[in-house]
């Protein structure tokens, strides 16, 4: 560490500075006697402008900035997971009072010190390249944190550490390049948070990230490796349908970037995560989670790094072999930190106020989405689901239209679902996913149903019901068709029966594959057999009458997810009320004919 320069002027988490001696942009500085977390954003002549990641109270021109040599990094290796930090990697302490989290200025970014039983996967000798597994430390009983060789590093094996345990900052192995020269490993590495770690290759998604989350999984469905977009307006659900995927959709590392929330939200969040059971492994959920939480009354700087930081810590695990989620909430209080640091550097500004490169900075966030093969050669993905805080709830503002573009599925809540306390209040005529095509033989190899075709046909009920409501309005249900008011009562039993979640309900709370395709297929096997009926002269009203829509829309309920059978002897049950009616119906007509 060295001294660079000395503060000319700081306002707010920007500040001037006067260099004496050579400093790069992006580098990270350490700021005035406290030594605060900076980044150099830009450089002219012998003057540079920092973006201060602490609190800049007190602060005054004339104090040293120190240089680190390196870019903003974030230090990555076991004991990641099962840690809470900051937007640059400062660990977090809880404290249970008014502001919920408590941050101590200028403490150490990284991970607190700890010894690592270590069990090498090669041996002295081997020819090794970028990523390759040198060994494994068991990181919890749910992740094995594989130790790889750095991304940009080639060479033979000289030293390899022996089975045992390992401080992690000891050296892991070491490795001589072409050159000759001696490269030392250990499980602490660094890796700058504004650069994509890199792969060997992307792969098309072929396998959903289960959510557990029936609308979305079922209607608008994301993929191993994709990307989604969650806007909604104040109040309609956005945080605790994040906290939902985060509980339960089946990637094997969780990133969960609380970004500009208040500080009471994300202090819940690390009240309840770290008593969660993971409905998988039957495991605390922390075991394979990692918090990063910068909420609004923290610095804004911070804010702007935290989705980066985040994003960095899950391609980390991606290479590792695994598949990530990573949830950011809110993305649009990101896009403010970006707002507000370019209105401190006087940049001109773009639309509604943000910088011109707010669509190239958000398409960067998102493209480090997806599922590729490792340098190891390997499977591994990165999934992304971003929610938006669009002002008003008006969807045409710049950050929800941008991330729009850059993501594949799009999950909208609606006001008015939120209101009838129908939740989630993903809105099925305003949300969509492009990706349903990759995941349907996935779905058909699971269910033996053709998936596609079920989902279509439920889909076509609630847009029949869609077009039906405006007629509803004017002349009232009662002077419709039977015909069509079968197709109201069948999608009034879809959106209670399948579109609506009770994220507190111990059972409801997730839905598995098996247990939302029989549910789906109850409800459009219900719609095809109610309209036969009605076509061989059965009135609507003795179809209500067998019918317990009640014990059918509880099911999501009364069904426990390990025994999804129980649905369709319930759909056996109510085929047999209706078979009777249909036998009714026919010899009738036989009479008739008679
Ligand atoms: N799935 C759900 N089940 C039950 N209640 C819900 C659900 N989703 C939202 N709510 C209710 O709505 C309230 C607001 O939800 P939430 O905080 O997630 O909204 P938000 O969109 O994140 O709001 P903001 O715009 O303020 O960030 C919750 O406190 C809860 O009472
Ligand atoms: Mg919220």
């Amino acid at each position: 560490m060295s001294l660079v320069g000395h503060l000319i002027q700081v306002t707010g988490p920007i500040a001037r500075m006067r260099t004496v001696a050579p400093v790069g942009v992006l580098e990270h500085v350490l700021v005035g006697h406290d030594r605060l977390a900076a980044e150099v954003i830009s450089i002219d002549h012998d003057r540079a402008t920092v973006q201060i990641y602490e609190e800049t109270v007190g602060l005054r021109p004339g104090e040293p900035v120190h240089g680190t040599g390196h870019p903003l990094s974030v230090v990555v290796g076991p004991g990641l997971i099962g840690q809470t930090f900051d937007g640059i990697q400062r660990p977090l302490e809880v404290v249970r009072e008014a502001q919920g989290i408590y941050l101590r200025r200028g403490a150490a970014a990284g991970l607190p010190p700890r010894r690592w039983r270590f069990t090498p996967a090669l041996a002295v000798g081997d020819v090794v390249g970028p990523g390759a597994v040198l060994g494994s430390v068991p990181e919890t009983p749910l992740v094995t944190n594989r130790v790889l060789v750095p991304p940009t590093l080639r060479g033979t094996l000289v030293r390899l550490a022996p089975e045992g345990d390992l401080d992690d900052t000891d050296e892991v192995a070491c490795v001589r390049d072409a050159a000759g020269a001696m490269h030392v490993i250990t499980l602490l590495q660094r890796w700058p948070v504004r650069r994509a770690r890199p792969f060997r290759e992307r792969l098309e998604p072929d396998r959903p990230l289960i959510t557990g989350q029936r609308v979305l999984d079922t209607f608008f469905p994301i993929v191993r490796g994709g990307s989604a977009a969650l806007p909604g307006p104040f109040g309609a659900g956005k945080t605790v349908l994040q906290h939902s995927l985060a509980k339960w959709s089946d990637a094997q590392v969780i990133v969960y970037v609380g970004c500009g929330e208040r500080g009471n939200e994300m202090a819940q969040v690390l009240e309840e995560f770290p008593a969660l059971v993971d409905p998988r492994s039957g495991r605390p959920l922390m075991e394979r989670t990692i918090l990063v939480a910068n909420t609004s009354n923290m610095p804004v700087a911070a804010r702007e790094a935290s989705v980066y930081t985040g994003i960095t810590m899950a391609e980390y695990y991606r290479d590792q072999g695994y598949h990530v989620a990573l949830m950011a909430d809110s993305t649009s209080r990101w896009a403010e930190a970006l707002r507000e640091i370019a209105g401190r550097l006087e940049e001109m500004p773009a639309e509604e106020g943000y910088p011109a490169y707010l669509p190239s900075r958000l398409a960067a966030f998102y493209e480090r989405a997806g599922r590729v093969t490792t340098l190891a050669g390997d499977e591994g993905s990165v999934s992304v689901i971003g929610a938006v805080s669009p002002p008003g709830g008006d969807f045409t503002e710049p950050v929800t239209q941008h991330t729009q573009r850059f993501t594949r599925a799009f999950w909208a809540l609606e006001r008015e679902l939120a209101s009838a306390r129908h939740y989630p209040a993903v809105s099925w005529k305003g949300s969509y996913s492009f990706y349903a095509d990759n995941v349907a033989a996935w779905w058909r190899a699971e269910s033996g149903l053709d998936w596609l075709a079920l989902r279509r046909r439920a889909a076509d009920v609630l847009e029949q019901d869609a077009r039906l409501e405006q007629m509803v309005r004017l002349v009232g249900a009662d002077a419709l068709p039977d015909r069509q008011r079968w197709v109201i009562d069948v999608a009034a039993l879809i959106k209670e029966g399948v579109l609506r979640q009770n994220a507190l309900h111990e059972i409801d709370a997730f839905c598995s594959p098996a247990k939302q395709v029989r549910l789906l297929s109850l409800f459009v096997e219900l719609h095809d057999e109610g309209a036969s009926l009605l076509e061989l002269g059965v009135p609507l009203m003795q179809i209500r009458e067998r019918l317990d829509r009640g014990r059918l829309t509880r099911l999501k309920e009364s069904v426990a997810n390990d025994a999804p059978e129980l649905i369709d002897e319930v759909w056996h049950e109510t085929r047999r009320e209706l078979a009777s009616l249909r036998r009714q119906a026919e010899e009738q007509a036989k009479g008739a004919a008679a």
